[in-house]
């Protein structure tokens, strides 16, 4: 291809391109949540400003807030009281009442890099494999996983992210995997 013809195809591309940004997030004046009229407007910083800067996603707020931390695009605070532990847990727990669905893999590292064992044991959760009778419908009211996922985690139209272990692939048994070292990932 010549050169200027080149530089046609991208002038015409690069316009869409940056609308297909601005696109994925709503401007603070019409999001639904600010008051448009507040003197705040102007002074925060918009969110496709801010997030067009992290890793991707397709889903959500379309960022990927496990990649953003891992691979240190944030770096939150871990605590406020210096006497808080942080407890990082690499065990996965394979769900498997899903019916015709994959079953699902709930993995305990994604989510103690971002919370506390508190959080969830045992008010959402008793401490037990299949000791908690989730299903999709009490999940969909906002109980169990739906506690967060839908509001502030990925949301519940991604099936595929939660139930994502073939069944007739899966060689091992459902329920509590063989916990991970992590000491190596600490150091
Ligand atoms: C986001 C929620 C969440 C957080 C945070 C969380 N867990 Fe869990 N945990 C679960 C779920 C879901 C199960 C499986 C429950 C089921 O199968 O019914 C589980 C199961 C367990 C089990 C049972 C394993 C077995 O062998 O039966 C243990 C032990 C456990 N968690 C420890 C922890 C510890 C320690 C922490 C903090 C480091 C933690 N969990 C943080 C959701 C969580
Ligand atoms: C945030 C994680 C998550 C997402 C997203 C999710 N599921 Fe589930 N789903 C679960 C869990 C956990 C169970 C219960 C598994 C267990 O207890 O063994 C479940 C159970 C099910 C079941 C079994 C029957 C029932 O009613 O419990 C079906 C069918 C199902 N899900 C379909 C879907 C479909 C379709 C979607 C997408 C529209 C979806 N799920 C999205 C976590 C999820
Ligand atoms: C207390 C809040 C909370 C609960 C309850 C919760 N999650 Fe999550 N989950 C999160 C957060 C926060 C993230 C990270 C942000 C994101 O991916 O949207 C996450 C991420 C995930 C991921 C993505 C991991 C990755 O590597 O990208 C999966 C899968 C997942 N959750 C499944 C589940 C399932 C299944 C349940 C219920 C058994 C559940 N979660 C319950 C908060 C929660």
């Amino acid at each position: 291809m010549k050169l200027t013809k080149y530089l046609a195809v991208l002038l015409i591309l690069l316009p869409c391109n940056l609308v297909a940004v601005q696109q994925h997030w709503k401007s603070l004046i019409n999001d639904g949540v600010h008051d448009p009229t507040s003197p705040a407007i102007g002074i925060l910083q918009e969110p496709s400003q801010a997030f067009s800067l992290l890793p991707a996603d397709t889903a959500g707020n379309k960022v990927s807030w496990v990649r953003a931390l891992r691979e240190q695009y944030i770096q939150p605070r871990t605590n406020i009281f210096p006497e808080t532990k942080i407890n990082v847990l690499d065990m996965d727990i394979i769900m498997d009442r899903t019916g015709e669905m994959p079953m699902v893999r709930f993995p305990h590292k994604a989510h103690t890099e971002w919370l506390d064992c508190e959080n969830c044991h045992d008010d959402i959760f008793i401490e037990i494999a299949d000791a908690n009778p989730v299903n999709m419908f009490a999940i969909l009211a906002g109980e169990y996983c739906g506690r967060c996922h839908g509001a502030v985690a990925f949301p519940l139209t991604e099936c595929n992210r939660c139930h994502s272990v073939d069944r007739n692939t899966f060689t091992g048994q459902p329920g509590a995997q063989p916990e991970k070292d992590l000491t190596d990932m600490l150091n």
